[in-house]
């Protein structure tokens, strides 16, 4: 081989195993701690939720029931649409479902979220569940008891309500 087209190996080398490495960084980087804080940050900022697809069949807006508030709109992020599409059976290694909670009067109340953290609660599908007010405060956050133990009544669905994801 010539030196120039070594040089030129070598150069290609560092480039793909240096892109290589900023790629897996980039993904690591974008799914959050399993911390209500940084879970509010990432929905709001990072990856706003707002700019997510609705779940598969759903508007805004439609009729919900207690404890859910009278109108909800639920946003799912990619990997939950695919999955939920593909009815893979349950949702991937962070997966994020944000509900918003609207009163009668469509004001919204809370912001509810289920993200799947793999080994944070294998007991129940592994979710962290969060609650947060419009203005971005934390009510609930983590392995909460009240969120699990309603839910439970659809764990063969992943612990998912709003559509069948199997
Ligand atoms: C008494 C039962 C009950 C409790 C308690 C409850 N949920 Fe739900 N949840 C539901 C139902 C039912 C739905 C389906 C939407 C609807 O009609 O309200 C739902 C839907 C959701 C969804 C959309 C994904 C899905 O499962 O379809 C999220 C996210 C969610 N709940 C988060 C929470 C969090 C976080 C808590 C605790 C702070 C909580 N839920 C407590 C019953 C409950």
């Amino acid at each position: 081989m010539s030196q120039g087209k070594s040089i030129f190996t070598v150069f290609i080398l560092f480039f793909f195993v240096n892109s290589a490495f900023s790629a897996h960084h980039m993904v690591s980087e974008q799914l959050p701690e399993a911390e209500g804080q940084a879970l509010i940050d990432y929905v709001t900022k990072t990856n706003n939720y707002q700019n997510w697809p609705l779940w598969p069949g759903t508007n805004k807006l439609y009729e919900g029931q207690h404890p859910h508030g009278s109108f909800l709109t639920t946003y799912v992020n990619k990997l939950a649409f695919e999955a939920i599409e593909g009815r893979a059976g349950t949702l991937p290694k962070g997966s994020v479902v944000v509900k918003e909670n609207y009163s009668s009067e469509k004001k919204l109340t809370a912001v509810t979220v289920m993200y799947k953290k793999p080994g944070f609660n294998p007991e129940a599908g592994d979710w962290f569940w969060l609650k947060f007010t419009p203005d971005s405060r934390i009510e609930k956050q983590g392995t909460v008891g009240g969120c699990i133990g309603c839910h439970r009544s659809v764990k063969t669905n992943d612990w998912l309500f709003t559509g069948p994801v199997r």
